[in-house]
């Protein structure tokens, strides 16, 4: 077989998954290891580019995030699951790499123009976080990663990334090869709030949720303003339990639609239908994760050999990257 292609991937330990993050992401890397190798990276560094202040929660996060990981089906046998500040090269590289990456490039990062001036409850005018697309580049090239499968927010990163390989190669010779973006299609899917889905507005339907937890929170979700009797005629374009069903029960979408404008199907009934249909779609997920939970020492184990597996792909580069700069081996 010929060599497979190099993805890798990460993800910023700052809660628990949620069905945003899994039809947004981790649905696409658990196929993507059909076709590459595979490296998923807790990016505990990157939460703290942030949540510097309080990194209290970043060890439960982290380990609340490989279960996640495991529940969904990333298979530790194909792909190699680690934690980037276990790999310490990451760091040299970032270093290495910061010393000529133009101070242009950061200040005109559309996530750090956006961030800066969202979150006003935090100070993120850092040293840290304005490296933020450096550490993600020493992240993706230490492991000569081919593609980096990302969500349309961070395309930028990557693109800085593929930048700063040209200038690399350029002023040291040919080290790294210039990773493409693999865009994951979203499909919109808002928080129970109507809101984007966000840890931050608490809206969230999170992967490890109980059945009834599920049911709970769809019952609150918000539904076509419109209908107030139940045989009232809805419109389901207006209708967040409409486009969840377009996700998770796509075969009942047509009739669903039908029955809704008609007046014939009551919302609480298609909410009910819709908690099942997310909750079929969970219980192997619950499943899983439940084993895992029972065998800390197996998880343990995963990580240890992830983060050997990581250090030495790692550290085979950066023998390259200092010999290119005439740093001493
Ligand atoms: N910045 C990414 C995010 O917030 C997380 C991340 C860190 C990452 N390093 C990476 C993603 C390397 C892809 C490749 O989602
Ligand atoms: Fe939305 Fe379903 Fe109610 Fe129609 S019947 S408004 S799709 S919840």
């Amino acid at each position: 077989m010929a060599k497979r292609k190099r993805i890798l991937s990460g993800n910023r330990p700052t809660g628990l998954l949620h069905l945003g993050n899994y039809v947004g992401a981790l649905r696409n890397w658990v196929r993507l290891q059909d076709e590459y190798e595979c490296f998923f990276m807790v990016a505990d560094w990157h939460a703290l580019t942030s949540d510097y202040a309080d990194p209290s929660g970043l060890e439960l996060h982290t380990s609340e995030m490989i279960l996640d990981w495991l529940a969904v089906g990333l298979d530790p046998e194909r792909s190699t699951l680690f934690i980037q500040s276990k790999v310490k090269q990451h760091a040299e590289l970032n270093l290495l790499l910061s010393m000529i990456t133009p101070l242009p490039w950061l200040e005109r990062c559309p996530t750090y123009k956006d961030q800066i001036g969202q979150m006003a409850n935090k100070d993120l005018g850092t040293h840290g976080f304005l490296g933020y697309p450096v550490l993600q580049a020493a992240d993706i090239v230490i492991y000569k990663a081919h593609a980096v499968p990302v969500g349309e927010d961070q395309v930028p990163h990557v693109e800085m990334c593929r930048e700063l390989v040209r200038r690399f190669n350029n002023f040291y010779g040919e080290v790294f090869p210039e990773p493409q973006h693999i865009l994951s299609p979203v499909p919109k899917m808002l928080g129970v709030d109507g809101r984007k889905m966000s840890k931050s507005y608490d809206n969230c339907i999170y992967l490890k949720d109980s059945r009834p937890t599920v049911q709970k929170k769809v019952r609150t979700m918000v539904t076509d303003p419109a209908r107030v009797r139940r045989n009232d005629p809805g419109h389901p374009e207006v209708c967040s339990v409409f486009d969840y069903h377009k996700i998770f029960n796509p075969d009942e979408v047509p009739q669903i639609e039908k029955e809704c404008r008609a007046g014939s199907l009551g919302c609480v009934d298609c909410k009910t239908n819709l908690g099942e249909k997310i909750n079929r779609m969970l219980d192997p997920f619950r499943e899983k994760r439940a084993v895992y939970q029972r065998e800390p020492k197996r998880v343990a184990k995963i990580v240890q050999e992830g983060n050997l597996r990581a250090q030495t792909e790692a550290e085979a580069t950066l023998a390259q990257v200092r010999e290119a700069m005439h740093l001493p081996a």
